[in-house]
């Protein structure tokens, strides 16, 4: 049984609520898993106690959220010897349009190279669209944003995207990565 790291940021709890459903399967099939809001993971835990990693960073304005950027960049040396998982969570990965995937595609890889870390598994999972959390003017913007998906909302439902099977196969592959040859 393995020892696992689950690190992530989230603004409006999507990201942790699938960062709390990975660590509960992986609770489930007998691993130990610590998980972290990189806002407030303690200085004692060391990385390099964990045989894997994995880190959620859900996108806002096409990046990430500058304290993950600087937690795994100070961490990157110790990162790229573990086998690691990185997941990202946006809306544009909703849109059909192929040049919006390469969009999200693109903001991972730059992550990947300011930070210089390059996990082999990594992927994008939809998010959700929470109006009940937004101020006036954020639930505007999300609106148009949801409609360029191609997705008619209104504002006094929340919405989420994310499809759990995905979740459950990342957190297979991951996995499958542990348990192969280093
Ligand atoms: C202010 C704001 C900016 C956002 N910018 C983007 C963006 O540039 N690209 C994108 O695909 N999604 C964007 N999103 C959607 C979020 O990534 C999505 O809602 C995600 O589920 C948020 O994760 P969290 O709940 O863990 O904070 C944005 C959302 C908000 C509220």
């Amino acid at each position: 049984m393995a020892r696992l790291l689950i690190v992530y940021a989230s603004k409006h709890g999507q990201t942790e609520k699938i960062s709390n459903f990975i660590s509960a399967e992986l609770v489930q099939m007998g691993h130990f898993v610590d998980i972290f809001d990189v806002e407030s993971i303690p200085e004692t835990v060391s990385v390099k106690n964990y045989e894997g990693v994995i880190i959620g960073a859900p996108v806002y304005v096409s990046g990430f959220p500058a304290h993950l950027k600087k937690w795994v960049k100070s961490h990157s040396d110790i990162l790229a010897i573990k086998p690691s998982g990185f997941f990202s969570v946006c809306l544009g990965v909703l849109e059909n349009d192929e040049s919006a995937q390469r969009d999200e595609r693109h903001i991972v890889q730059k992550f990947f190279n300011e930070t210089n870390w390059h996990p082999k598994q990594w992927t994008i999972f939809a998010g959700s669209i929470t109006y009940s959390k937004y101020n006036w003017f954020l639930k505007r913007i999300m609106h148009a944003l949801a409609k360029k998906s191609g997705t008619d909302t209104e504002y006094d439902h929340d919405y989420e995207y994310t499809d759990w099977n995905k979740v459950h196969q990342f957190t297979e592959n991951l996995l499958h990565d542990l348990s192969g040859p280093r």
